[in-house]
């Protein structure tokens, strides 16, 4: 399988790309970003690309894969509507909207996360324009796509979030998070789970076209 990462330099795209490297499963991974990963990996190449809403500049390099691992996002955290739709939908669909014409057996999967909305009219902004980006997604001409709606994400294998605080909280809550992903996966996975299930979804596909977070840690 080939793959194409977006992301990598976040806490869930290192995850995945770390997966990807160790799946035999996984031939290459081209990771698309605006910086380098700082990685060295017979399996993978970057390409640094600094406009997210046109691909036109590198559509020769995304064709001939088989997956999409889209791992890029932003948190809404102090944007408005406008902001975080542009930053989230605007970027999302630009990609998979390439991806799609080019490769059209390509299975896609984005990460939006839990309590997104499909109805896209709930009270909660980002859930809203999560839901939007989610249903476009999957109207597009893919061989299929996948969203997976993860709650809490613990990372694992030094992999670090870039938001200090949050790395903190990380640290400091570690064994309680263990604990609820055993004792409540509907609320906390890691980066090793939802990069194994994002490689087992891409090969063998699933049931349901969304994936919470039971789901991915199932897998
Ligand atoms: N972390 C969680 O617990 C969690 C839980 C549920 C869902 N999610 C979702 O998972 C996704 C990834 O989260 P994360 O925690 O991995 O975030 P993160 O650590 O902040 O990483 C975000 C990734 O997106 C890239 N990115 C952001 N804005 C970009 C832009 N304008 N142009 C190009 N690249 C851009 C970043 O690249 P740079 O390194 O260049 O900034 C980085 O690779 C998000 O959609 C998030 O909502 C996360």
């Amino acid at each position: 399988m080939k793959v194409i990462l977006f992301g990598a330099t976040g806490m869930v795209g290192q995850g995945v790309l770390r997966e990807c490297l160790l799946d035999a499963g996984v031939e290459s991974v081209l990771a698309v970003g605006r910086r380098p990963g700082g990685q060295q990996h017979a399996k993978l190449r970057e390409i640094l690309h600094d406009d997210f809403f046109d691909f036109a500049a590198i559509e020769s390099q995304l064709a001939g894969y088989d997956a999409c691992f889209f791992c890029l996002g932003v948190s809404s955290l102090g944007m408005d509507e406008a902001r975080y739709r542009h930053l989230t939908y605007d970027i999302t669909l630009a990609a998979a909207g390439t991806l799609s014409r080019l490769n059209p057996q390509m299975v896609f999967i984005y990460v939006s996360g839990r309590g997104t909305d499909s109805t896209e009219s709930g009270r909660l902004m980002w859930a809203r324009v999560k839901g939007k980006t989610e249903n476009d997604l999957l109207k597009l001409p893919f061989k299929a796509a996948y969203m997976f709606r993860p709650a809490g994400i613990q990372p694992l294998h030094g992999i670090r979030s870039k938001t200090a605080w949050v790395q903190a909280i990380y640290v400091v809550s570690a064994p309680l998070l263990s604990l609820l992903n055993r004792v409540a996966p509907n609320y906390m996975t890691t980066t090793e789970q939802v990069g194994r299930a994002m490689i087992r979804v891409a090969r063998d596909g699933y049931p349901t076209r969304v994936l919470e977070s039971a789901d991915i840690n199932r897998l």
